[in-house]
C-alpha cells in the first residue's frame, strides 16, 4: 500500500509557496514572515504549543487574498483601520468550517488588527513580522536599518501595535543573525527548530488540506469555477471504474484536488484574462503544472505518486505534452486517467463563452485526442461508454 508521510507544517509552507510565485515582488512573503513570527514568539518566550500555533497561522495568514491588485494594496504602511480587513475575513471564512484550520481562523481574521488591549498575542505578532516586510528595504543591508525599523515601530506602539511585540523587535535588534537569516534567506536554523512541531497528516486531513486548495484554485479561476472539483470526481468514478484499490481511489482524488495549485503561481492578468490566450501569455499558462509538481512535492515523504498523478495531466502519450514531454512508458494509468478527467471535465463545464459541449462532440473531440496519440484510448473509451454517468458528477 502507497504510504505518504505528510507532514503538516512543510505541507503547508510548500503550498503557501504557491500563492507567493505569482509576484516576484513579494516572493517567499509566507515564509518570511512565518520567519519572523517565530523569533519574536521565542523573544516572547511562548510555550512549545503557542509557538506552534503561531507558526501555522503565519504560514496560512494571507490565505485569504485572491487577487495581485489586493496583494500589493497590503503594502500600504497605514492601511485606514479596516481597509485590510476583506482578505482577513476571507481567510477566517475559509478556514473556520474545516477540522484541521478552525482554531487558527480567528489569528488570520485578526492579524491587521490595530492594537488593544484585548488583541491576543498570536496576531499581535503576525501583525508585527507582516509589516516589517514592508518597512525593510530589500535593495539595503538589514543591519544598516534594523534601528530605524525599530523607530518605526516604536512610534506605533500601543496603537499600531503590541507593546510586548515591539520590546520582543527589540531585542532582535541586538541578534544580528536574525535579520542576516532573514534578508538571505537562509532559514537552515529555523527549519531545524520546526522539526519539534513534526506531525503526520492523516489520510483525512491530508484531502481536507487538498479540498481547501481546490476551493481556493477554483474561486481564482472564474470561467471555470469548479474545474478542480469536477476533475476529483470524474477521476476518481474512471478509477474505481479501473478497479483500483479504494486506499488508491482516494489518493487519486486527493491528486485530482491538487492538480492545479500551480495555477496559484500564475498572474492574474494571465489566470483571469477573458478569452483565448495569445502565445507568449499560453507559455506562462503552462508553466502551471511544473509549479504542481514541486509545491505538491513539498507534501512529505512517499509523495512522489501523488506528484506524478497530479502534474502530469498535460503529458501526453507521445511526447508532445508538458512540461516534462514525457512518453507513455513514463505514464502510469493513473496519470493516464488525470488527463482523461482534465480534458473531459473542461469539455463538459460551462464557460462564459460558450455552454457545456453536447455529449455527442465530447465524445468526438476525445476520440479525436486518443487518434492524435495524446490520451489513453482504452481509459477513454471507458469515458466515453459512461459519459452519462460521469457529466451527471459535474456541474
Ligand atoms: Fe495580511
Ligand atoms: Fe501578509
Ligand atoms: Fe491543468
Amino acid at each position: 500500500m502507497l504510504r505518504i508521510e505528510a507532514d503538516l507544517t512543510t505541507t503547508l509552507a510548500g503550498f503557501a509557496r504557491a500563492g507567493d510565485l505569482n509576484d516576484l515582488q513579494i516572493l517567499s512573503h509566507a515564509e518570511r514572515v512565518t520567519y519572523t513570527s517565530f523569533r519574536l514568539g521565542q523573544q516572547l518566550q511562548l510555550p512549545q504549543n503557542e509557538l506552534e500555533e503561531l507558526v501555522l497561522s503565519a504560514l496560512i495568514h494571507d490565505i485569504g487574498v485572491s487577487t495581485t491588485g489586493e496583494k500589493l494594496k497590503l503594502a500600504d504602511l497605514q492601511p485606514q483601520q479596516g481597509t485590510a480587513s476583506a482578505h482577513c475575513k476571507r481567510g477566517y471564512e475559509l478556514l473556520k468550517p474545516t477540522k484541521l484550520f478552525s482554531g487558527l481562523a480567528l489569528n488570520v481574521l485578526e492579524h491587521h488588527n490595530y492594537y488593544s488591549p484585548d488583541l491576543r498575542i498570536i496576531p499581535a505578532i503576525i501583525h508585527v513580522a507582516d509589516r516589517l516586510e514592508f518597512v525593510i528595504r530589500k535593495d539595503k543591508y538589514y543591519l544598516w536599518q534594523k534601528e530605524d525599523v525599530l523607530a518605526y515601530f516604536r512610534s506605533k506602539e500601543g496603537t499600531l501595535f503590541h507593546p510586548d511585540v515591539v520590546e520582543a523587535l527589540e531585542s532582535l535588534t541586538l541578534v544580528p543573525s536574525f535579520w542576516l537569516d532573514l534578508q538571505y534567506e537562509n532559514y537552515q536554523a529555523f527549519q531545524e527548530e520546526l522539526q519539534s512541531f513534526r506531525r503526520l497528516l492523516t489520510l483525512d486531513e491530508l484531502e481536507e488540506i487538498a479540498q481547501l486548495v481546490a476551493t481556493i484554485v477554483d474561486s481564482k479561476s472564474p470561467f471555470t469555477g469548479a474545474h478542480s472539483q469536477g476533475v476529483t470526481r470524474i477521476a476518481g468514478f474512471l478509477a474505481t471504474a479501473m478497479g483500483m484499490s479504494e486506499h488508491r481511489v482516494r489518493l487519486i482524488k486527493i491528486a485530482g484536488l491538487l492538480h492545479d495549485i500551480g495555477k496559484l503561481a500564475i498572474p492574474d492578468e494571465i489566470l483571469m484574462y477573458p478569452g483565448p490566450l495569445d502565445k507568449k501569455q499560453r507559455a506562462i499558462m503552462k508553466q502551471h503544472t511544473y509549479h504542481t509538481y514541486y509545491l505538491v512535492g513539498s507534501i512529505g515523504p512517499g509523495v512522489q505518486p501523488l506528484q506524478r498523478w497530479a502534474a502530469y495531466h498535460h503529458e501526453r502519450l507521445n511526447g508532445t505534452g508538458y512540461p516534462f514531454a514525457l512518453k507513455a512508458e513514463d505514464l502510469e494509468p493513473e496519470s493516464r486517467l488525470m488527463a482523461v478527467a482534465d480534458i473531459t471535465q473542461a469539455l463538459l463545464e460551462t464557460r462564459p463563452y460558450r455552454q457545456g459541449l453536447a455529449h455527442e462532440k465530447v465524445k468526438e473531440i476525445l476520440q479525436n485526442n486518443v487518434n492524435a496519440g495524446h490520451i489513453d484510448g482504452e481509459i477513454t473509451a471507458l469515458a466515453i461508454e459512461h459519459l452519462d454517468e460521469i457529466s451527471a458528477l459535474v456541474f
